[in-house]
């Protein structure tokens, strides 16, 4: 535990004596992702409305342990909403990428209260979106419901179990957005069975990419594959596209 913070903190500096501004991109397509990213005309009063009731919402939710039933263990509505969700502006920017590129199809692993999902239900075409704990997928399906919005569908159960059937019955995919699991292995894992699926100039994004030094290891080794044309580092969450028509770079960008 002292490690992993020890290690967020020295791969924040590492990250600070990277970045660069957002009004430094010379590639005409990211620096306008980048204005719609930061354009807080893509904010949605009824999602914000309902993260703010969420927020102070005490009731239990048991967690589910993926390989071995429940752990037993409760968290609570608020805690989730206050700890595992994005946070407002990186949901904004989820929005942002599905618009840019045009989504008609998206997938988010790791759904939890389905705020994010709703962002890219506002902004894609269809949303496929896969949750390991039932009790939170319920929650989530009933706050799409309260806005309304019909094009989500959900996959409960482990990633590992139906990832690959997802996919492959999908068939093309324009935005991906890998928010579960946060460990190398299975970043590696799920980048691999996703990617010959992922339309030439679609876009996957990476969460967490420094958590653990097992994550940024994964991240890194992501960056040095040179099938991925544009690699962007945000700190929080990192991009990767296949796009052909942008040059090969690698960037640390705040926005
Ligand atoms: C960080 S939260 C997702 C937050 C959400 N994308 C958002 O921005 O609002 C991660 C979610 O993934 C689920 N999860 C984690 N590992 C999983 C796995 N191996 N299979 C299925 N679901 C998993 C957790 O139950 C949790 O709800």
């Amino acid at each position: 535990m002292k490690n992993d913070w020890l290690h967020r903190i020295a791969s924040y500096l590492k990250w600070r004596l990277q970045v660069k501004s957002w009004r430094t991109v010379h590639s005409p397509w990211l620096f306008k992702l980048l204005q719609h990213m930061r354009s807080d005309a893509l904010e949605s009063e009824p999602i914000e409305a309902l993260r703010a009731k969420l927020r102070n919402d005490s009731t239990p939710v048991p967690t589910v342990d993926f390989g071995a039933g429940s752990t037993g263990t409760i968290n609570t509505v608020s805690g989730i909403t206050r700890h595992s969700l994005k946070r407002k502006k990186h949901a904004r920017a989820m929005a942002a990428i599905a618009m840019h590129i045009k989504a008609q199809s998206a997938l988010e692993l790791g759904t939890s209260l389905g705020l994010t999902t709703a962002y890219l239900a506002e902004h894609a075409s269809q949303v496929w979106t896969m949750e390991g704990n039932p009790h939170i997928a319920e929650l989530a399906s009933n706050h799409w419901n309260q806005l309304d919005l019909q094009n989500i569908q959900m996959a409960i159960g482990p990633f590992d179990a139906s990832l690959n059937k997802l996919v492959e019955g999908i068939g093309a995919l324009d935005l991906v957005f890998i928010d579960g699991n946060h460990r190398g292995d299975a970043l590696r894992k799920y980048v691999s069975q996703i990617e010959p699926y992922l339309r030439k100039d679609g876009v996957i994004v990476c969460d967490d990419i420094h958590w653990s030094k097992d994550m940024e290891l994964a991240w890194n080794a992501l960056c040095l594959d040179p099938k991925w044309t544009l690699k962007v580092d945000f700190y929080e969450w990192g991009l990767l596209t296949k796009n052909p028509g942008l040059k090969p770079e690698f960037r640390c960008i705040r926005f």
